[in-house]
């Protein structure tokens, strides 16, 4: 690089080093290139293409460079950037808690399908991570007293500080190992995206999972355990007629469904994401 890069020039060498280093399409890295160039000069897209032959400072070519070099190391942009979008909303993500994924908004749409808009209701979120799943509910479901449980303190404290940036008053955060914090509470849904990747599974040490928390992602028993606990506690924490529903992996739909249907739940089914693949089972309390 030369002292009188522009912002143009800039811009192409990080498309390259980024295509070259993830393995991405040029069109992919131009994008995450330009996202990174705009973070680091606190600038939005159109300045960057209105200005593309300014000649940045040194502070801020360092500041690229950093944010390039951190990207190109595997880190994700959502931890880099320090946000991610989920159901249209914006959340602080850090690496205490999952980058939240466009398949979890399936889990999103279901339960508002059994959230009531015109009265109140109790919602519980086990795992709550970011909060994306939790604060997403709450927005749209206003009238709807939301609890939000995680067993990590640091992940909580990133879910509080989303629901501060959100304005929203009706949920509450409980530190707690799934069920065990509630005490006799019981509420008319309950919604999980648990850990649930197999121990060992390749897919742990590749792309962004690599930088996740591994007690976000990864379950005992082929990756079933929280599921099976979560499932197992339920019903004690269900009113008659509530909804239980969880996401898993697109290969435990079956495992799923026949652990609820074991245990007695009604209306259990599976439902698909966007990509066609087995991702929400649940089931109602009788
Ligand atoms: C897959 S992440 C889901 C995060 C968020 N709900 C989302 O969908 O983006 C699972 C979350 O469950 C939490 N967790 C794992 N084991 C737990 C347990 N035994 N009790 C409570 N939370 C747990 C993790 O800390 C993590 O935040």
């Amino acid at each position: 690089m030369n002292l009188a890069d522009t912002i143009a020039v800039l811009l192409a060498d990080a498309t390259g080093r980024l295509a070259e280093a993830l393995a991405l399409a040029r069109p992919e890295a131009r994008i995450e290139a330009r996202v990174l160039l705009a973070h680091a000069l606190k600038v939005d897209h159109a300045w960057l293409i209105a200005h593309d032959r300014d000649t940045p400072t040194p502070a801020q070519r360092d500041a690229i460079e950093n944010l390039i070099a951190r990207r190109t190391g595997g880190e994700p942009v959502a931890y880099i950037l320090g946000e991610r979008e989920f159901y249209g909303l914006s959340f602080a993500v850090t690496p205490a808690v999952l980058i939240p994924r466009p398949d979890t908004e399936l889990l999103v749409q279901l339960a508002l399908d059994r959230i009531p808009t015109d009265q109140t209701s109790s919602v519980l979120d086990l795992g709550t991570g970011s909060g994306a799943i939790a604060l997403a509910l709450a927005v749209h479901r206003p009238l709807a007293r939301i609890v939000a449980v995680d067993r990590s303190p640091a992940a909580l404290e990133v879910a509080r500080k989303n629901a501060t940036r959100l304005g929203l008053r009706n949920l509450s955060f409980l530190l707690s190992d799934w069920y065990a914090g509630l005490g006799v509470k019981n509420f008319d849904i309950i919604v999980a995206n648990p850990p649930y990747i197999a121990a060992g599974d390749a897919h742990l040490d590749q792309g962004d999972l690599r930088f996740e928390p591994r007690e976000a992602l990864q379950s005992d028993a082929g990756g079933l355990a929280d599921i099976r606990k979560i499932v197992a506690g339920a019903p004690a924490h269900l009113h008659p007629g509530g909804w239980l529903l969880f996401e898993h992996g697109y290969d435990q739909g079956e495992a799923s469904q026949h652990l609820l249907r074991q245990a007695g739940w009604s209306q259990v089914c599976t439902w698909v994401d966007l990509s066609g693949l087995p991702r929400v089972s649940g089931g109602q309390r009788l």
